[in-house]
């Protein structure tokens, strides 16, 4: 229909426990996607809620001697409070014990009887208790959930069942025809591997006796609803599906579901198949994301590493903790989290580099102009170097939005901060002051608030606080007065601006003051000679934690295409696959390997490398090679792995 209208979703939350930091991953997503949108210009609805029925939510009531309802209306406030401290923007916060949404779902499940894509008839399954799932024996593995591994039970029963069988084979040529429709590809690749099996019909109902707390189908009261059926749906009912048509057309379809990687089956194959039988388009795209590890291994209770996000808001502030989850996980894979490894993001990118230019240029101002942002002079090589990373920066950031890699249009912009650090360096605009070079003390003052005005807006979706305080301190509204899209470096909208000097943005952590979430390894006694004793080389290199090592991003990629770069002896230009996209590395290889012989290898990249230009041809990452004298060997994946696959 080619509406211009953006609405985004987040999974509804079981209300069974407090909300971590996989929920704030996903919302803090979904606000900064919204907020992105609405600074286009483009009408944006953007819905979160909650998933109140089913055993989980009935079990944990059970626990502790409460009504289903009343662990609800408990644990709903969780999250409710979480997302108002994260300055999250939803439209509407939906609860699937709310009365319309329960109408909607009887209305759905009538309908699909009458016409026959409902039924009865006896089940035997095995049932996961944890993730509310049934399974047919051939599903198991090793007799366990093949999700969780934990043990499942036999169940006999009458049941109500969906004719999803029917349309296998429509799904799946849906999703090969539509590449936008599952994100990143390599998960509708595993959604395609999931249909290669055939596709049972789906038990949609739980006989009271075993399960009471859920939607009473309209046509047989013994019955709930499953509670899957029954989440999926509020994906429309909270837009007026069945309510309010125009508001229902005005916002669906979804623009995108967000979702992480354990809910996939869910949401692209029960969710399509159940919107087709409804007549309903399908969302534009489920984007799955990954999951937030801790160090290296799962979050879980049992573990007793489940990182929540109240605790670090309290420790670093809002702003910090959104920009931390967006800047470090690469978008479609699992990422890491650690609080060393968060305040050394906040040290580095936040305090040193975008704390101190905002300092720095406050200083300068306040000390030679009495905090009036003067008209610039001529500008020339230096001032452009700036303008030129803004504009990486500003086009980095709409690129990111469209792609779905947030994390690359931040780098961007935190490099056009770098740029004005170096810039301030470079011109040196004490010594203009002594010098009485006015001219050029005036351009540098305008340049760089020019600079802190578009990074403010850049960076205000992510950290809209913070960004809010930047500005009124540049002397600027706090809210945003401009479209993302006329963000340019003319019209001198700086000059005239009064600042005035504020307490640092982002305070500097002291290292000593974090308690490692990781152990680091303790430094050895020297080995004895002979007793595996380490090479030279090995002993004499600077230790780092496993926090800095995980700072860098190791991936795995396959070389799509390499050819040489014209008028350069050494440099070849590869397009590789990194799973979640396709992308441009130069590497000053050509002296040890052909272009012909790089195509197919499955080579080792560092993914989270600023894009750097080398002889002018763009190069996003670096391979890793081992050298020893004139000899190059490519690291490469012993075998084949899925391109992106995390290395480490
Ligand atoms: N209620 C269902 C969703 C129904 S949507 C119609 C559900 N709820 S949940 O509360 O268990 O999980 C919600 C989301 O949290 C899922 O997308 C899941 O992937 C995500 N995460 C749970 N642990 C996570 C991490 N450690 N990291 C990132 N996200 C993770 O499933």
């Amino acid at each position: 229909m080619g509406k211009n209208t953006f609405y985004v979703t987040t999974p509804i939350y079981y209300v069974n426990d407090k909300p971590h930091i996989g929920h704030a991953y996903t919302t803090i997503l979904a606000d900064v996607l919204a907020r992105f949108h609405r600074l286009l210009g483009e009408p944006t609805f953007f819905l979160t809620g909650t998933d109140e029925h089913g055993q989980k939510v009935q079990k944990a009531a059970a626990e502790k001697n409460m009504t289903p309802q009343q662990q609800c209306d408990d644990t709903v406030v969780r999250f409710q409070e979480l997302w108002q401290r994260l300055g999250i923007t939803n439209d509407k916060f939906i609860r699937t014990t709310q009365d319309f949404h329960k109408k909607v779902v009887q209305q759905v499940l009538q309908d699909l009887l009458e016409r026959d894509l409902i039924y009865k008839a006896d089940y035997t399954g095995w049932y996961c208790v944890p993730d509310e799932r049934f399974y047919t024996e051939k599903d198991l593995v090793d007799g366990k959930c093949p999700e969780c591994g934990r043990e499942v039970t036999a169940i006999v029963e009458s049941n109500y069942f969906f004719r999803m069988s029917r349309y296998q084979q429509w799904l799946i040529e849906y999703i090969e025809t539509h590449p936008e429709f599952i994100q990143p590809a390599f998960r509708a690749n595993e959604t395609l591997g999931f249909l290669k099996r055939p596709l049972n019909d789906l038990c949609i109902s739980r006989p009271k006796s075993r399960l009471n707390w859920g939607i009473e189908l309209p046509f047989d009261t013994d019955y709930v609803c499953y509670v899957w059926f029954d989440a999926l749906i509020n994906y429309i009912s909270g837009v007026g599906y069945l309510q309010d048509d125009a508001e229902f057309n005005k916002w669906w379809p979804a623009s995108y579901h967000l979702i992480g990687k354990d809910i996939l089956t869910t949401h692209t194959v029960y969710w399509p198949t159940m919107l087709k039988a409804m007549n309903v388009e399908l969302p534009k795209t489920i984007f799955a994301h990954g999951w937030w590890l801790s160090g290296r291994d799962k979050m879980s209770k049992s573990l007793g590493n489940v990182v929540n996000p109240m605790d670090m808001i309290d420790r670093y502030g809002v702003d910090a903790f959104r920009y931390f989850l967006l800047s470090e996980m690469t978008m479609g894979n699992d990422a890491s989290f650690t609080e060393n490894a968060f305040v050394l993001r906040y040290n580095s990118d936040l305090a040193n580099d975008l704390g101190n230019l905002l300092s720095r240029v406050l200083k300068m101002t306040m000390r030679a102009n009495n905090g009036l942002v003067p008209p610039p002079g001529e500008f020339s090589v230096e001032e452009n170097e700036v303008f030129a990373a803004l504009q990486q920066a500003v086009c980095a950031t709409s690129d990111s939005v469209k792609e779905m890699r947030l994390d690359i249009g931040i780098a961007a912009v935190l490099e056009a901060v770098r740029a004005g650090n170096r810039y301030l360096e470079k011109t040196a605009p004490w010594s203009l002051a002594k010098q009485g070079n006015v001219e050029k003390l005036n351009t540098v003052l305008y340049v760089s608030s020019e600079l802190l005005r578009q990074v403010s807006v850049l960076l205000y979706p992510v950290m809209p606080e913070k960004m809010g305080e930047l500005r009124d301190a540049i002397g600027l509204s706090r809210e945003l007065d401009v479209n993302i899209r006329d963000l340019t470096c003319g019209g001198n909208v700086m000059t005239g601006k009064v600042m005035h000097e504020i307490e640092p943005l982002f305070m500097r952590i002291k290292i000593d003051d974090v308690v490692p979430a990781t152990p680091v390894a303790k430094a050895e006694k020297p080995a004895k000679a002979g007793q595996n004793a380490k090479p030279a080389a090995v002993q004499e290199v600077e230790l780092i934690t496993i926090d800095q090592f995980f700072k860098t991003k190791l991936a795995a990629a396959k070389i799509l295409e390499a050819v040489k770069v014209e008028n350069s002896d050494k440099l070849i230009k590869m397009q590789i696959d990194l799973g979640t996209e396709k992308r441009q590395i130069v590497s000053g290889i050509a002296q040890y390997y052909t272009p012909e012989e790089l195509v197919g290898k499955n080579i080792v990249v560092v993914a989270n490398l600023v894009p750097a230009k080398i002889r002018g041809v763009e190069s996003k990452g670096m391979l890793l090679a081992a050298k020893a004298g004139k000899n190059l060997r490519l690291v490469t994946v012993d075998g084949d792995i899925e391109p992106g696959a995390n290395v480490g």
